[in-house]
């Protein structure tokens, strides 16, 4: 099986490198979907809204925010090209007031591009379901951190129930004939097989966001088998790299009465084949793009004033706050960077953006603390008049705030300790319009397979992390520009609507069977 993995591996090299002829937009993608689905919607479903209406409880105003997330980077563009319906919890305080009686709206605001249809969940749905088996159960399990999974059998029961629920809001929406129907992430393992025995002419895809574990590690979790067959009730299950697809593979191979064609990659479980494929998700991409949609230039300047970085080198991190992000491990990295490299003192700022994130659960909760204490504790120890070394900034950032960072970073830091892809690192490389700048970035995220011109690290390691961060600072301009010119042709050659365009292609070149 690894051999015919890794033959496969190279055709599909081969395959990306005989297609690499024009760059992929927003118009091909949306003509494309219109010669594969005609007059059909294609219908989203995921946990994360792309669009959340909050109250500022300060000033009594409701805001409209993107929120930091994955799935909302890449699949918004997606649905701007070609409509469609999205169904996402209402997660926001204010959402209610903004839908119609079916509970829609048109968005983007005054846009109205495609349809976002909220489902509404209680406060214990939402506890057992998202905070409780998704994020202590399955993330865990899919993320190797060391952070133990948490199985309760109440979690399991409101999961089971609340995918039902999603199932339900998306039937009522369904067209007569053969609906396209493409489900994001771990929240909804058990959806691919409550549509198909509704709705068996539907043709369903799951994408899933974050890394697939070893069989070793997947069978810990009780629910397994309920897991891996309600996955594969849909036709197209896709991964970010080939590795996560193998462990699919292998997992389902070992755990379920099923049986897996290593020829063409699927899973034939009671009949029904699922195909497993790895399709490494991507960012919109500036290059190649007519102009600046905004220009960043005066908003650097500002923020270069208001927080004292004028003359100054400056890195940039952006995250959610989350234990696979390793933002403890960076904020160590940065500490023994400034011990051995002194010179730097007073010269290099590393600016944190870090929007806090499933703060009810208590590992999360407990690493706001730690990661403020850390943070204080290494400002103190360097701190010299106005200049310290991390500029903490702890709050959401929509992603106009953060292009300027970007802009004017001279090195972004990813340093997940696992990650399915991270879009942070591809987000960066394509804001850099002038080839300035270097990336470090996890050897143990998806981005790295396909950015190997960054400064590749173990985040573990301290002390070789901080001299990439040495490395970065000192990097000559021509190195910066022929390692970012390199990496902007391969964000821009695999942007998003290519991602888009291969599952679309993909999906409705299967047979229904
Ligand atoms: O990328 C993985 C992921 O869980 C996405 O599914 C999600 O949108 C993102 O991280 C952010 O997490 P959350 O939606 O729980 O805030």
């Amino acid at each position: 099986m690894s051999l015919r993995v890794a033959r496969k591996s190279i055709s599909d090299v081969a395959s990306v490198k005989l297609q690499r002829e024009e760059l992929w937009t927003e118009s091909k993608l949306r003509n494309l979907i219109h010669a594969k689905l005609g007059d059909k919607v294609l219908f989203v479903v995921s946990n994360r809204e792309p669009y959340m209406h909050v109250l500022d409880e300060a000033t009594g105003a409701v805001h409209c925010i993107r929120p930091a997330s994955g799935v909302v980077t890449a699949i918004h563009p997606i649905l701007c090209a070609c409509g469609g319906t999205w169904i996402a919890h209402g997660g926001g305080d204010a959402d209610r007031k903004f839908v119609n009686s079916k509970d829609k709206l048109g968005v983007p605001p005054n846009d109205d591009r495609y349809i976002l249809k909220r489902v509404w969940l209680s406060k214990q749905e939402e506890d057992g379901y998202y905070y409780g088996f998704s994020n202590e159960g399955l993330w865990p399990l899919c993320h190797n951190t060391h952070t133990r999974p948490i199985f309760r059998q109440e979690d399991w029961e409101i999961y089971k129930q609340v995918n039902r629920k999603f199932c339900d809001s998306l039937l009522e929406e369904l067209p007569a004939t053969s609906p396209f129907i493409f489900i994001q992430d771990y929240h909804f393992t058990l959806l691919g097989k409550m549509i198909k025995e509704k709705r068996p002419d539907a043709k369903v895809a799951l994408f899933w966001h974050i890394p697939w574990p070893t069989p070793e590690a997947f069978q810990i979790c009780p629910y397994q088998k309920d897991i891996l067959d309600g996955m594969l009730g849909c036709d197209l299950i896709g991964f970010h790299v080939q590795n996560h697809c193998n462990n699919f593979l292998d997992t389902a191979n070992r755990l379920l009465e099923s049986r897996v064609d290593t020829e063409k990659f699927s899973v034939i479980r009671l009949e029904k084949e699922t195909f497993v494929r790895a399709y490494p998700i991507s960012v919109k991409s500036h290059v190649g793009a007519p102009a600046l949609e905004r220009d960043t230039s005066l908003e650097m300047e500002r923020l270069r004033k208001e927080f004292n970085l004028q003359d100054m080198v400056v890195g940039v991190g952006v995250d959610r706050i989350d234990y696979t992000k390793g933002i403890v491990e960076r904020i160590h990295a940065i500490d023994r960077f400034f011990e051995k490299y002194p010179k730097y003192r007073g010269k290099v700022v590393f600016v944190q953006l870090a929007s806090p994130s499933r703060t009810h659960i208590k590992r999360y909760h407990d690493l706001i603390s730690e990661i403020d204490e850390l943070v204080e504790k290494k400002n103190w120890k360097y701190m010299e008049g106005s200049w310290k070394p991390i500029l903490y900034l702890k709050r959401h950032f929509s992603a106009d705030e953060i292009a300027p960072f970007y802009a004017m970073a001279d090195f972004c830091i990813v340093s997940s300790l696992h990650d399915g892809m991270n879009l942070v690192a591809k987000e960066y490389v394509s804001e850099k319009r002038d080839n300035r700048g270097a990336l470090i970035l996890s050897q143990f995220t998806g981005a790295a397979r396909e950015l190997v011109d960054a400064i590749l690290i173990n985040s573990y390691s301290t002390e070789e992390f901080a001299d990439s961060i040495f490395q970065a600072v000192e990097m000559p301009v021509e190195e910066q520009a022929r390692r970012m010119e390199s990496m902007r042709m391969i964000v821009a050659e695999n942007n998003i609507y290519r991602w888009a365009a291969n599952i679309i292609t993909d999906l409705t070149a299967l047979k229904n069977v």
